[in-house]
């Protein structure tokens, strides 16, 4: 008898649209075929998944791959292995590479030298400095466009300060109905801060945040929501979470006053403590107890349209001159392998429902990024499928975490619940932490809405 599916997993809690129910899923040619009760439907592979959750495999909308250019601290390889491991199956990578990502030449170049690295599968962010270049690479397939309202370690060459090129940028957007997510500030504003923390003598991981959190990024903010309010067209804050509290309250405020925005947070997993013990190592995402606290209620009620992983791993080598001079530091932390334990965890705890955690996972990131056949458990939908383990644990080790540095800030923790394993169209690629694959089957994909 010929088996009707590749896969079924049967008995599972399917967690998909805002419903948590138990259920069979089918997989047949890398799609869902069926959901639901399956009784007759035989599988070339059978998977009891009795006391296990099934979700949308994790679309992570900001991440940081490396490649090309950039590969001594990531590549593409690597960073998907992380994500695969992780429970993300789609990672969108930021156009902060090298060359960067600004012309539809480099944009072309990217994802033909990528084709055949990507154990998940990939989508990449074209970078907005040139408004005669968006087109092409919108034609290209990028999933959305990003600009930098900063310069800073590494994005210097994709810094967009003027607002005329941004009013260009977004009015590309519009046109051809693009998601543009911006990393707002204002370098002049923040020169001046940094020399204002500089002078007060201040050189420590609070003093980042003091900036991060400061007059610069919140102008810039504005700035871009003004921007867009004037161009009329929808736009996306990158890591909003890392901007402070004010900027959430900035972007209530701009929603009240009828503005299209929607926003990512990062985890909110490094606190207090973390920013005393690990200090350089917890930048960007890390911040104090109490915005903890407001940032996570964010997250929980639906404000917060995405969680972003921010994946932006840098060598411990690069990362040590902050230690003497934390301005020298590069923010950022690996990220892929550990958001969706830690945001799992949480569940577990009681601080969100799985629910709202497939909704800023899974779902709305791949509706922002016009990405259809990802982010749901539906009949059609590609088999991209995470099982958790809400009975496993698993304590963070640095050690074993498949990105090249070798380090994370959450080294040594123990979380509630595991990833479990991690489906790319229907086929197997990790395990309990581990690739199990042979060979990468990921895509690089293309927009084509
Ligand atoms: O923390 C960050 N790291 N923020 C960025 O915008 C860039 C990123 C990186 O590339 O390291
Ligand atoms: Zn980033």
């Amino acid at each position: 008898v010929q088996p009707r599916h590749d896969l079924v997993i049967r008995h599972a809690t399917v967690v998909s649209d805002g419903v948590a129910a138990t259920a069979d899923i089918a997989v047949a040619n890398g799609r869902i075929a069926n959901v639901g009760t399956l009784t007759g439907e035989a599988a070339a592979t059978e998977v009891d998944a009795s006391d296990l959750v099934a979700i949308p495999g994790v679309v992570e909308m900001h991440a940081h791959l490396r490649e090309p250019g950039l590969t001594h601290k990531e590549d593409v390889a690597t960073g998907t292995r992380a994500a695969a491991c992780g429970g993300v199956t789609t990672v969108c990578d930021m156009p902060n590479t090298l060359p960067p990502v600004a012309t539809e030449r480099a944009f072309r170049e990217k994802a033909e030298a990528i084709g055949g690295s990507c154990w998940v599968d990939v989508g990449l962010w074209a970078g907005g400095t040139k408004p005669d270049e968006l087109r092409g690479m919108r034609r290209a397939g990028a999933i959305g466009v990003k600009v930098y309202m900063v310069s800073g370690p590494g994005f210097e060459p994709l810094y967009t300060g003027d607002i005329p090129t941004l009013e260009s940028v977004l009015a590309v957007a519009k046109e051809t109905h693009w998601l543009v997510a911006a990393h707002v500030g204002d370098d002049n504003l923040a020169a001046a801060e940094r020399q204002g923390l500089i002078a007060a003598g201040r050189n420590d991981a609070r003093a980042f945040l003091a900036l991060q959190h400061g007059d610069a990024s919140l102008t810039g903010l504005r700035r871009y929501l003004d921007t867009a309010r004037r161009v009329d067209v929808p736009v996306h804050v990158a890591h909003l979470s890392i901007f402070g509290v004010e900027a959430l309250e900035t972007v209530r405020r701009a929603r009240a006053a009828g503005a299209t925005v929607t926003t990512e947070a990062c985890i909110p997993a490094l606190g207090s403590r973390d920013l005393d013990r690990l200090g350089i190592y917890a930048l960007a995402s890390a911040m104090e107890d109490r915005d903890v606290e407001i940032w996570w209620r964010a997250i929980a009620d639906g404000e917060i349209d995405a969680i972003a992983t921010d994946h932006a791993p840098h060598t411990r080598a690069e990362k040590a001159p902050g230690e003497r001079d934390i301005w020298a530091a590069p923010p950022g932390h690996p990220a892929l392998q550990t958001t969706l334990p830690l945001a799992y965890d949480a569940v577990l705890t009681g601080r969100w429902s799985i629910e709202s955690l497939v909704d800023a996972m899974a779902s709305r990131p791949a509706r922002l990024l016009g990405l259809h056949s990802k982010g749901r458990i539906a009949v059609g939908a590609d088999a991209d499928i995470a099982l958790l383990d809400p009975n496993g644990s698993w304590t963070v080790d640095q050690a074993e975490l498949e990105s090249k540095v070798g380090w994370s800030p959450f080294d040594g923790r123990t979380l509630r619940g595991r990833v479990h394993s991690t489906y790319l169209r229907g086929r197997l690629v990790a395990r309990a932490g581990e690739i199990v694959a042979e060979h990468p089957t990921g895509y690089v994909l293309a927009r084509r809405d």
